[in-house]
Formats: C-alpha cells, structure tokens, sequence
C-alpha cells in the first residue's frame, strides 16, 4: 500500500483507506528502517573529488534520511548535502521533526516540492544528482504513467550516476500467516481499492523495466527482508494494528465481493480483522510478519 498523492478519500467508499496516512507514513518508517538501512548501505558513489549530492525524492516521515546523510558524508569529499523533497506539507512537517531528532539539520535540505520538477530543474541546470533514492512513491496509483516518471528522474542523474528505487512490496508480504487463500483475496480486493492493474505496462512490479527503458545500465534488483513475530516487536505489532489489518479490513468490507469472496470468507476475513472478536489475528500469539523490501537500482550510462 502507498497513499503517494491520491486525494483522500477517508475510510469509506470502494477507494482506499487513507484516513491513516500521517500514521502510515510513521508506523512504516520505524517497521521497515532496518531494511531501508541495509538498502542504502550497498549504494556506492564513485566520486572523491566534490560533494555528492543525493536527491530523497518523496521523503514521506524521512525515513532514509540518516542513512542518506550518512552515504554523503562517506562520499566524495564528505561535504555533500541530501535534498529531501515531497509534494504534501504534511509529509514535510514529518521528516522535519526526523531531521532534528537525528540533528542532521546541516546535510539535509528539506522542502515541499513535486519531484516531476526537481528533476526537471536538475536536468535544465546540468546539476544532477549522483544518488536518487525514490522508496514507495512511483507506481500507478500515483502516477498515470510511472515510466514516464522514471524516465525523468533518470534524466535528473549525472553520468555514472545511480537511481534507487525501493518498494516495501506491500503486496508480496505475509500479513496474515497461516490463511494463505484469504490472504491472496484480500490482497486482490487491496488492489482493487487502489484502481491497480493486475498486469500490463503499469504493474507495479516493473521499476525494472521502467529503468531499463529510460536507458539506465545495470538494471539489478536485491531484496531486504523484514521478518517479526508480532508479539516480540512493537514496531511490527504498531504497523500491523494500525496500518495493515485495519486496511485490509477496509479492502474486504469495500471490495471482497469484487474480488471473488464469498459470504463465508467475508465472515472469516471480519473473524480475523475485527479486535472485538476473539478470533482476532492480533490475540494469535504466534502470529508474525514478512516484508520483503525490494531495491532496484540503475546507473546512467557514462559515455
Ligand atoms: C508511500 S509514501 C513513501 C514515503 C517515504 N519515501 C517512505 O518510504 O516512507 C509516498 C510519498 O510520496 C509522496 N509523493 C507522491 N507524489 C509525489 C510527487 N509527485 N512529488 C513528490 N512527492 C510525492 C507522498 O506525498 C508520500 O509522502
């Protein structure tokens, strides 16, 4: 799931539930921070000379943002800056309070801004970046035609540079272990809610594709799992009782039917995902949650 700019619709309707965003955005940063942590870590700069400049494009609640700074500061001659931009105030208002409790408030530069025109700027300007890192912000939900933004944030990189797109992969994830056929359907119903292709050129499983097409060289992908049983790790347990069960309550009660539950399934979903009941997932204490966070990278060619 990823609220990217979708005008919110609240928690009603056959949209998606966005009524949670600003807690989306806090309890998915703290979830998967080791993994965005490890993901940046295998980011080299081949630059020694300069500063390095990284672009955060969609920084939502800063979640990248030390470990960006970080990669600046082991990079080029270590005086580079991060640029952390997103187009809602809200998000903004969020990394903000993240840079100051991480005190990164001299590499950081951090504003509201569309990254369709940050990237346009660097290109007309000739001063692009050396790392763009992009997490759950380009997909179709977003974006009518997430190649195209691909392509421009590609367009935004000096030669040599490298474009870093991360996915959480929200929908290959196992948020409901052991209830694989309910889960699958409440999956098909997420989707749904979010107007999502279930294939074709928009999918939005191909960043791969969408890189190699905007000539980006070296087009690989590596994957950084988060695994956490719910009962031993707060941050799984907030991400999951605040985000994950109450939107795929949502899904079910807006688009189960859509998506090929029947009235027996519907009732089981409800069983699993109301806290009322005693059935609830969140009473399992064997219950447990993998992530697996994707990284795609890409360089722009240098000749
Ligand atoms: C799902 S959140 C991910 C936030 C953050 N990157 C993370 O990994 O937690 C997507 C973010 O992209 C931002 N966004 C969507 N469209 C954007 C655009 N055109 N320019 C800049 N930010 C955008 C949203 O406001 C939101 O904060």
């Amino acid at each position: 799931m990823d609220a990217g700019n979708s005008p919110l619709r609240g928690d009603t309707g056959a949209g998606p539930d966005t009524s949670r965003y600003l807690d989306y955005l806090l309890t998915n940063r703290d979830f998967t921070a080791p993994a965005v942590a490890a993901a940046i870590g295998v980011l080299g700069v081949d630059v020694t000379d300069r500063p390095v400049r990284v672009l955060d494009a969609g920084t939502g609640a800063g979640g990248a943002l030390r470990d960006l700074a970080g990669l600046v500061r082991r990079a080029g001659n270590g005086e580079g800056t991060v640029r952390a931009i997103d187009i809602d105030a809200r998000a903004v208002e969020l990394a903000s309070s993240q840079i100051a409790d991480a005190q990164l408030d001299h590499s950081v530069d951090l504003y509201v801004a569309d990254l369709r025109d940050v990237a346009a700027e660097a290109a007309a300007a000739g001063r692009g970046f050396d790392v763009i890192w992009s997490a759950d912000v380009v997909w179709p939900a977003t974006f009518d035609d997430p190649a195209t933004v691909v392509r421009d944030l590609a367009g935004a990189l000096v030669p040599g540079g490298t474009l870093a797109l991360f996915t959480t992969n929200y929908y290959r994830s196992m948020f409901l272990p052991g209830h694989s056929r309910l889960e699958r359907l409440i999956r098909t119903a997420s989707e749904l809610t979010w107007g999502l292709p279930d294939d074709g050129s928009t999918h939005y499983e191909r960043l791969g594709a969408w890189m190699r097409r905007a000539g980006l060289v070296d087009v690989g992908v590596r994957v950084f799992p988060v695994a956490a049983s719910t009962a031993a790790e707060p941050a799984a347990r907030a991400f999951l009782e605040q985000i994950v069960w109450p939107e795929m309550r949502h899904a079910v009660n807006s688009q189960g039917r859509a998506a090929g539950m029947s009235e027996a399934d519907i009732a089981r979903a409800e069983g699993l995902l109301d806290p009322a009941r005693p059935t609830w997932v969140g009473a399992d204490p064997d219950t447990f949650v993998v992530q697996p966070t994707l990284l795609w990278t890409g360089r722009a060619a240098t000749g």
